[in-house]
């Protein structure tokens, strides 16, 4: 059993993967800090619980966006707090691969570098997230073969068109899992005139979300405020009104993927058309997603089995990539690139 890790900064959760063991890690991506102070309180599932519970003087933040580092001080402290959890300790300094998104600038890769290696890492390596999404999805990416990969994560749905361990072509949009909270919070405030916090639409997303009918229709008991006189109330959701809430994200999801199947040249997208898409990331999980897909693009859509651990789980199984890297066989042949 190796001591080399992949870890997946996404921005609603922090995956580990353990050479050898597999996911040994699936936190929330999430810190407190009292704002007098500057003093951590709480990280992960413990901050998550104080989420729209805090007073003025904590803030509860995500220091990562979407493998992307917003604030670097925060996420230096997420990194090494669930390092020490998986039993990283500065003695064994392992290797690591980390996914980041296509498309990130180089003083985005070094901060991430930088703030992994902060936590003594010996040897940082990235991926790219779509290609990870594809191996942790059991794709064989050097096929000269394409394959459509769409990961629906909380901050952002990225997707990409892998042949032959590159990526032909990449897309994303910002729209992700938060906005599918977001228009629950929304329609639910209009139609119902209830207010909710962020984690009552995510446990009505995850209860009964739904993104084309659901063979049987569905319940949740809403609990907020009403809007008319502030006083605590609840009502019930039916999955019906949440196709009426999630179809507007939904669809934006659908029109953004049929516009990279647009760029994508007939020989890949012949490809596509005969295997499927792959549906990866946590967001893949809400009932129907991928049925609008599918009838929407007219090509089969495949949900990857633990869609949320897919990126994870190929950058771990890059790691035996690593000594590849180390010996200097760079390009076509390895998913992974060097970096310091
Ligand atoms: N059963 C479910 N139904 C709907 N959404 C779900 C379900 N389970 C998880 N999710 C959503 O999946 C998202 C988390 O997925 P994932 O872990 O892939 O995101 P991430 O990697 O942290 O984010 P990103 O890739 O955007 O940086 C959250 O928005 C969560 O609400
Ligand atoms: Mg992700």
């Amino acid at each position: 059993m190796g001591n080399d890790i992949a870890i997946d900064l996404g921005t609603a959760r922090f995956k580990v993967y353990q050479d050898g063991r597999g996911i040994v890690l699936n936190e929330p991506a999430i810190i407190a800090v009292d704002n007098m102070t500057d003093e951590i309180i709480a990280i992960g599932s413990e901050a998550y619980r104080m989420l729209g519970r805090t007073s003025d003087r904590v803030t509860v933040a995500h220091p990562l966006c979407n493998g992307v580092i917003s604030d670097l001080s925060l996420a230096e402290h997420l990194i090494a707090f669930y390092l020490r959890q998986v039993g990283r300790s500065r003695v064994f300094m392992p290797r690591v691969v980390v996914s980041v998104p296509c498309g990130v600038t180089e003083v985005e890769k070094r901060a991430v570098v930088d703030a992994i290696g902060a936590a003594g890492v010996r040897k940082v390596c990235l991926i790219e997230e779509p290609v990870a999404a594809a191996i942790g999805a059991g794709v064989d990416i050097a096929a000269p073969h394409g394959c459509m990969i769409v990961d629906v994560g909380e901050g952002t749905t990225d997707m990409a068109v892998i042949s032959l361990n590159g990526i032909a072509i990449a897309n994303s949009t910002h729209i992700a899992g938060a906005d599918f909270n977001d228009a629950i919070i929304k329609y639910v405030r209009r139609k119902f005139s209830l207010i909710i916090g962020d984690r009552m639409a995510e446990a009505a997303k995850t209860a009964i979300g739904c993104a084309y009918p659901r063979r049987r229709l569905t319940t949740y008991m809403l609990k907020g405020l009403d809007a008319l006189n502030g006083l605590p109330t609840a009502t019930v959701m039916t999955s019906d009104d949440m196709i009426e809430a999630l179809i507007e994200p939904a669809i934006a999801i659908v029109r953004t993927v049929q516009s990279t199947l647009e760029l994508t040249p007939p020989e890949l997208l012949a490809d596509i058309f005969t295997d499927g898409i792959i549906l990866t990331g946590g967001s893949a999980n809400l009932y129907g997603l991928s049925t609008l897909l599918s009838k929407k693009t007219k090509i089969p859509v495949i949900v990857a089995e633990s869609p949320g651990e897919c990126v994870a789980l190929g950058a771990g199984r890059a790691i035996k990539y690593i000594d590849k890297l180390e010996r200097g066989e760079h390009g076509r042949i390895n998913p992974l690139m060097s970096y310091g």
